[in-house]
């Protein structure tokens, strides 16, 4: 299967599919989601012992950088005035080894800060990925592979940024803020009244910045999924661009959309390089104020030169935990936002899931048994299937033929379990295979698709990708069995040779033969191929034929066939047309019946 978005959602863009994203997108923003916070908190709690340490490690690098300025004040007031210099010499040193402290608190806050986060991060990754792979087909079909990518990808690290740095720093900085009034009012209530004349305006100033970066960064999350939305299906379409020369077209409609993600960073980042400055701002003019007020002050004899000093100290440091509050907040908003859609993906149903109890299939005869099966992919969407009754005793093999859509590679998917009946039921030697746990049904039901996937990796792993430890003997076998032997061989190095992304350096028969090869490796009691609808040239033909006929010897099979030497070989052929079957019998009933088999037999396989 390849990654294209499906017929029913044909002509549906990764950008009109990313407005549902979009949608539930804009409705984030708030600063704290208690569901999201709750389910995230959940991650950090078995790092609980290391989360504590970075508290306590930050607390303490809170204290000594609230200490220093106050020992600079001691150093000035009680020494340097006094002229003390030992005094001077011991508490230098311990100014000295407090700066010390500092270095190796914070580098170890950060340290464990950084550990736990990347830890959350690949929790969080793999339990997305582990979801995304229980999800059944019908939900990957219905969304684009880049924005679920960045989901995984971008959504999860702004989280990260909030769980690991944020709540810690948080703490903090508001400790220090805290910390810094108090002492500065302690020190000099005047001064310090004096100096807090800015808050008001850098108060103003982060309430209007942190309502317009709300929108501003919102909107850089939603164009940034498009970014990659687009690029990762033009990249999927490479082959389609280039063979109908639209890489103009392609290059514009890319530009479009990273010119939006461009123009969204720009405005997000020009109102934190507005906004920044303006506090730096504001910041120097408390400074100014502190230097003028405080000077006027020392000379009045109503403050000592250290409590000036210390103050101009602490002033500098003030500004330093806004600033940082004000990037948190919207870190906050776009982390909340992020996590609403990681916690919306999370909490995707698993639709197609195994019954509490559900009992492994163990396939006695291999008769399979459609009851009335009806069948939709999506509730709004048409009926695929109406009303199907068939039976196929064990060990026949049976032919389904139709026209184009008429709905045989549904059937092969049903029977597999890959969507779930809308109604009626199929039975597999009369076990409902809803009863049935999935991994033991597709274990012995093997469908050889259509488009049969490699994976790019080497021959011999695409062969074993059923079973993993199969041996080298036991591929060489499978590829012998399968006719694929030969042309592996042929390959510059053989069984190692490593297939490209999409099997691109594997032609269409030859994919098939693999495909074949896969399958019989795994030994299925049922199998279901549906026959690539491409033309394939006659040895390769008669090789597939072949590998088909030792395929199908004592197992019950389904053929979706457009070739007519597998329809020949059926013992039963059943005609399909707009999801109805219209005719069955053998392949001389039906020509003789003169219907739609015969018309389809004149038009397809008589050359
Ligand atoms: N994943 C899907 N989601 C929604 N509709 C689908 C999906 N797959 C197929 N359909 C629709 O179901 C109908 C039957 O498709 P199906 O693939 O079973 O046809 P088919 O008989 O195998 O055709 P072909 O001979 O071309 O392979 C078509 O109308 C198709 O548009
Ligand atoms: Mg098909």
């Amino acid at each position: 299967m390849s990654f294209s978005i499906g017929p029913s959602s044909a002509g549906m863009g990764p950008r009109s599919a990313l407005d549902n994203f979009g949608n539930t997108d804009s409705k984030g923003g708030e600063v704290f989601n208690q569901k999201v916070v709750s389910r995230m908190l959940a991650y950090l709690k078995p790092h609980g012992w290391k989360m504590i340490a970075a508290l306590i490690l930050t607390l303490a690098e809170s204290g000594l950088t609230l200490m220093a300025p106050y020992l600079t004040k001691i150093a000035i007031d009680d020494y340097i005035i006094p002229g003390n210099l030992d005094g001077l010499t011991n508490l230098s040193i311990l100014i000295g080894l407090a700066y010390i402290c500092i270095f190796f608190v914070s580098s170890g806050q950060r340290y464990l800060l950084s550990w736990v986060g990347q830890q959350v991060l690949a929790k969080l990754r793999s339990d997305l990925f582990r979801h995304l792979q229980r999800l059944h087909l019908g939900y990957h079909e219905k969304h684009i592979t880049g924005v679920t990518v960045s989901r995984v990808i971008n959504d999860v690290a702004e989280i990260n940024e909030l769980l690991s740095q944020g709540i810690i720093t948080l703490i903090g900085d508001v400790v220090v803020l805290i910390g810094i009034i108090v002492i500065m009012l302690t020190m000099s209530p005047k001064l310090a009244l004096f100096t807090f004349i800015v808050l008001p305006l850098m108060f103003l100033a982060t309430w209007i910045f942190s309502r317009q970066a709300r929108s501003a960064f919102r909107e850089t999350r939603s164009k940034v999924a498009a970014v990659v939305g687009d690029l990762a299906e033009d990249i999927n379409g490479i082959r389609a661009i280039q063979a109908f020369s639209r890489e103009k077209a392609s290059q514009e409609r890319f530009e479009q959309v990273n010119r939006e993600n461009r123009n969204a960073y720009i405005n997000a980042m020009s109102l934190s390089y507005i906004f920044l400055p303006a506090i730096e701002f504001l910041g120097m003019l408390a400074t100014v104020i502190v230097l003028w007020l405080g000077g006027y002050l020392v000379l009045e004899n109503e403050v000592t030169l250290g409590v000036m000093v210390a103050f101009l100290n602490y002033v500098s440091r003030f500004f330093q935990p806004i600033q940082e509050l004000s990037r948190m907040y919207t870190t906050f908003q776009s982390a909340m936002a992020g996590g609403e859609q990681v916690v919306k993906l999370l909490d995707t149903p698993v639709e197609i899931s195994d019954k509490p109890g559900a009992i492994d299939l163990k396939v006695e005869k291999g008769k399979i048994q459609f009851k009335d099966v009806t069948f939709q992919y999506r509730s709004d969407s048409p009926i695929v299937l109406k009303n199907i009754n068939l039976t196929i005793e064990p060990g026949k093999t049976i032919a389904v033929v139709g026209p184009t859509g008429a709905g045989k590679t549904t059937i092969a998917s049903l029977i597999a379990r890959f969507y779930e009946v809308t109604q009626g039921a199929i039975f597999i030697d009369d076990t409902d295979i809803r009863d049935v746990n999935q991994q033991s049904l597709r274990q012995q039901v093997r469908v050889i698709s259509q488009e049969p996937f490699l994976f790019s990796r080497s021959i011999a792993e695409n062969i074993s990708y059923g079973i993993p430890d199969a041996s080298m003997a036991q591929i060489e076998q499978a590829a012998t069995q399968a006719n694929a032997h030969d042309f592996i061989s042929h390959l510059p190095e053989g069984y190692n040779t490593r297939v490209l992304e999409g099997g691109v350096n594997v032609s269409q028969g030859q994919r098939q033969l693999l495909s074949i090869a896969r399958a019989l490796l795994t030994d299925p009691r049922i199998l279901i191929l549906d026959e690539a609808t491409a033309n394939i040239d006659t040895v390769t033909e008669a090789l597939i034929q072949d590998a088909l006929a030792r395929m199908l010897k004592g197992r019950t099979a389904i053929v979706i066939a457009h070739r007519l030497s597998t329809v020949r070989n059926a013992d039963r052929v059943f005609v399909i047309d707009h999801g109805e079957i219209v005719e069955q019998g053998s392949h001389e009933e039906l020509l003789a019946a003169n219907g739609l088999y015969a018309a389809l037999y004149e038009r397809q396989f008589m050359d």
